[in-house]
């Protein structure tokens, strides 16, 4: 999968893409990352991206030419490359988008704007999509772009050490994930539950299917609102009541 970032500074791209687990999945070719800097493509002697928004108001507007040469200079090595612009006014991502962009295999065309934003003609006829990672504004969508290349590359097989390692990850199947444990089996007065010391496979499966739903009910409740219960969710949760249950009683 290839990701191509198009960014005023390039230079920060550049070192995301060399460190920890993105670097490492470039190194094993399967993912590829590449920075263009919008700059590169003004066309005056200036080097000019921006200038003042038509109508008047506070701020500076990127200029629609750097950015659609710049565009087309990506596509060029992947002409099915999905564009997307990192913009506060975008859909929300998650986890559920992060699949879905990981699924494509053509590419994705970050555009990062800064400034006040960009020209509205490059929105209706160069972006198949705008994306927000949160309702914030921020100074630009590089750190954005970051955080979406970070959540898809993790899911594209053999990029992270195990194959398991997303599987169980928060948000797949709209529950957060088990509590995790390692060594030392005591911790400042803290032991690691017993079961997980059992190499009883069914009995973990159910522990942490367990942890998961507990967790998911105290901190993320709306979450349950997503997906119905399954059968086993629901006995697993009617224990944790009896449990409650007779802790109160007692
Ligand atoms: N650029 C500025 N703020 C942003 C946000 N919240 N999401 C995506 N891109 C942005």
């Amino acid at each position: 999968m290839d990701f191509t970032v198009l960014s005023l500074f390039p230079e920060l791209m550049a070192s995301f893409f060399e460190h920890g687990m993105i670097s490492r999945g470039i190194e094993k070719e399967l993912i590829a990352g590449h920075c263009i800097n919008i700059r590169d493509f003004s066309t005056d002697r200036h080097n000019t991206v921006d200038d003042r928004p038509y109508g008047g108001g506070s701020g500076m507007v990127m200029k629609p030419e750097p950015l659609k040469a710049a565009i087309l200079s990506a596509k060029k090595r992947a002409p099915e490359s999905q564009v997307i612009l990192m913009t506060p006014q975008g859909t929300a991502f998650n986890q559920k988008k992060a699949f879905e962009l990981a699924s494509n295999n053509e590419g994705l065309i970050f555009v990062c704007g800064r400034y006040e934003g960009i020209d509205e003609r490059i929105y209706t006829t160069l972006v198949d999509e705008e994306i927000s990672i949160g309702d914030y504004v921020m100074t630009g969508g590089e750190l954005a772009a970051m955080v979406i290349i970070d959540s898809v590359a993790r899911l594209i097989p053999g990029v992270l050490g195990s194959c398991e390692s997303s599987k169980s990850d928060s948000f797949v199947d709209d529950r957060l994930e088990y509590a995790q444990y390692t060594r030392p089996e005591a911790f400042e007065n803290s032991k690691v539950p017993d079961v997980l010391l059992s190499g009883n496979h069914e009995k973990i499966r159910l522990w942490r299917e367990k942890s998961s739903l507990q967790r998911t009910f105290l901190k993320r409740p709306d979450l349950f609102e997503k997906t119905v219960l399954s059968a086993e969710e629901k006995t697993i949760l009617m224990q944790w009541c009896q449990e409650i249950e007779a802790l109160v009683r007692a």
